[in-house]
């Protein structure tokens, strides 16, 4: 069975999209298999897929890295996800910026929740609403899901950025070890359907992805 992560912030633009392709890629680079799921009906990742595969074949690594062409509903994934993850080491499900019924699904149906928040103040007060949708989920025990909050698009060198960690460690869910930061060669790649292993792998965010995959494979199932 699949350990199940589900990438969400109902905030948009902080990273959950690069988080999704990124750390996939990165958990394929070892070798695991992993499933990729568009559950946001604006389809980044599915347009992701798009441009992949206008890719020569000889540029694309990842063997293990299997996706979703559109995005999935919630009916889809309350009926897919269960024979799906039979045969996948992880189910990496990329949510869309709100905290709807497709999110309480996915966190309903996860494992795990990565929640990336950009270190800005305004991010860190709205990534509540998020912690809260999945408090409430986990009274009414609808909801298992072990959540962390990953600091995102980190700018190196700036207050904020230092800053960030203190400011989440007021959250009782705790912070991640690894963090992301802002970097060109993670947008551009992207762009051309690639994840930064295949786009610049000597680039610092590989290394940044690594460390995040490697706090990942320590996980053990939940739901
Ligand atoms: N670490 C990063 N460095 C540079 N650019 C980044 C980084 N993370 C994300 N971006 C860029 O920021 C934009 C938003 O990122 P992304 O789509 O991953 O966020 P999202 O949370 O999935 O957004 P949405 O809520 O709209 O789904 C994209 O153009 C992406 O390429
Ligand atoms: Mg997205």
């Amino acid at each position: 069975m699949s350990l199940i992560i589900a990438i969400v912030n109902g905030k948009g633009g902080v990273g959950k999209s690069t988080t999704s392709i990124n750390l996939a890629g990165a958990l394929d680079r070892k070798g695991k298999s992993v499933f990729l799921i568009d559950s946001d009906p604006q389809g980044t990742t599915s347009d992701w897929y798009e441009s992949r595969k206008k890719q020569p074949a000889e540029q694309l690594l990842h063997k293990n890295l299997f996706l979703a062409e559109s995005p999935w509903t919630a009916e889809e994934l309350t009926s897919k996800l269960k024979q799906l993850s039979k045969n996948y080491d992880y189910v990496i499900i990329d949510c869309g910026p709100a905290n709807d019924s497709i999110e309480r699904t996915v966190l309903t149906l996860s494992d795990y929740a990565i929640i990336p928040v950009t270190p800005s103040p305004y991010d860190i007060r709205s990534v509540k609403k998020t912690i809260d949708l999945i408090r409430e989920g986990k009274k009414l025990g609808a909801i298992k899901v072990k959540s962390y909050l990953l600091i995102s698009r980190k700018i190196i060198g700036t207050v904020l950025g230092r800053e960030a960690r203190e400011a989440l460690n007021t959250f009782d869910i705790p912070v991640m070890k690894s963090e992301i930061s802002q970097r060109i060669a993670l947008c551009e790649s992207g762009i051309e359907g690639k994840t930064i292993f295949e786009y610049s792998p000597g680039n610092p965010a590989a290394e940044e992805f690594n460390n995040l995959r490697k706090e990942v494979e320590k996980w053990q199932r939940q739901v």
